[in-house]
């Protein structure tokens, strides 16, 4: 089901259309023209509890005025450049410096803060949106006329998919990234801290003291930039690390492992186990910028006048490396005259029903063995343990519930 509202209008009397889009199961997003910025994401939690989990704002003004991207579509050039400056066919292009000396999400005039032109669609596998924009040759210093689209698909199996399409008349670079902050507990139920990520990452891409890449790769192995086990988003977060000094907390791109051009990968999940809301995040990118919000000062009044202080959310922004276009050696963001950009990124939704959870958790597993014994339909606790424990733990269910079915 979709409905169109008008959100707003611009301090220059632009309208500004929202779509809602909500899916067979209850799970619903809302986004709107102004820099195609998802304002709600509706999950439900191990109860059926519904809660908004992206921070937001009530109004256009709100956004108009935001610095710190809340939940947009951000370009040409997501991430830093370093010193403000590329070279692209022997031609130096230069770029705002609007942050400290270097660029950041495209300048002061960023896509967030354009109105999109939008569409929405009924399709096979979902419903959605689509917002469509015309960078102009030369566009915050950019090379060639870039016309884009992202288009959001909601489908039945709780996915918000993301595809961005682009293409442009010079050869040109292109990263767009979503820069929504999750908090899964709600957005306005404090900081992510007891959230727990896991990353498909052995590396992070070294950064400097201004958050420029340094061209080395980092191995994450027993430093607090390792989570390659599900580990809650506060344990590591104000280590003594030089990385973690340098991010003011998280703020750093991992290297997504088995990236292959065009192949979607599972890049990271984030959960919260009091509400059983999990999200999974599959992305075609090399990499993923994981930023915990350390920025986020609540200078603004969110949705419903909640407060987003430090901390109070997380981004996973699916990305070619920060400053690419200035180190070979990292995977190539240039977009050549006339070949297509396409990227996805797959946001995805899962309740845990609290069956399993918190015993497998705390490696409970007589807990568990007394509970699986009255589930004798071996379907119903596939699906079940499918929901609610990771690929690793899936074996030990498995090993539990032979032990379980023997002993009766
Ligand atoms: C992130 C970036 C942070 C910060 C933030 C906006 O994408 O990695 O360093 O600039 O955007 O406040």
């Amino acid at each position: 089901m979709i409905k169109q509202t008008v959100f707003g209008t611009t301090k220059d009397g632009r309208e500004v259309k929202e779509y809602t889009v909500e899916n067979a199961n209850g799970m619903s997003f809302s986004a709107i023209e102004f820099g195609a910025v998802i304002t709600r994401i509706f999950v439900k939690d191990k109860n059926g509890e519904l809660a908004d989990v992206v921070l937001g704002f009530d109004s256009v003004q709100d956004y108009e005025n935001d610095d710190t991207y809340l939940g947009a579509v951000v370009g040409r050039y997501a991430n830093r450049i370093g010193n403000a400056t590329f070279t692209l066919n022997g031609v130096e292009y230069q770029l705002d410096k609007n942050d400290n000396n270097n660029h950041l999400h495209g300048g002061y005039n960023g896509y967030e803060k354009r109105v999109w032109t939008s569409e929405n669609f009924t399709e096979e596998n979902g419903e959605g949106v689509k917002f469509m924009l015309v960078s102009e040759d030369g566009d915050q210093g950019y090379p060639g006329k870039l016309e884009i689209a992202v288009k959001y698909t909601l489908t039945n199996n709780n996915e918000l998919i993301i595809e961005y399409t682009g293409m442009s008349d010079k050869d040109t670079i292109c990263n767009l990234t979503n820069h929504s902050y999750f908090n899964l507990a709600g957005h306005d139920s404090g900081d992510v801290l007891n959230q727990l990520v896991w990353l498909n990452s052995d590396f992070i891409t070294e950064a400097d003291e201004a958050s420029i890449t340094t061209g080395k790769l980092v191995d994450v192995k027993g430093t607090p930039m390792d989570f390659t086990t599900e580990t809650a988003i506060g344990d590591r977060i104000d280590a003594d690390y030089y990385q973690i000094k340098f991010g003011a907390g998280y703020d750093h791109n991992w290297v997504i492992k088995s990236y292959e051009k065009g192949k979607m990968n599972l890049t990271a999940t984030l959960r919260d186990k009091a509400s059983g809301r999990k999200m999974e995040v599959y992305t075609d990118l090399p990499g993923v910028q994981v930023y915990s919000g350390n920025f986020l000062k609540a200078r603004i009044p969110g949705k419903n006048q909640a407060k987003y202080t430090r901390r109070t959310g997380v981004c996973f922004e699916t990305q070619y490396y920060p400053d690419s276009i200035n180190k070979p050696e990292f995977p190539s963001p240039v977009l050549k005259a006339g070949e297509e950009y396409k990227t996805t990124t797959i946001y995805k939704f899962i309740v845990q029903l609290g069956l399993f959870g918190d015993d497998m958790e705390n490696n409970n597993f007589f807990a568990m063995l007394s509970r699986m014994k009255y589930i004798n339909r071996w379907g119903l606790m596939r699906n079940t343990i499918h929901e609610n424990i990771s690929e690793h733990s899936l074996d030990v269910a498995i090993i539990a519930h032979a032990l379980a079915t023997f002993s009766n």
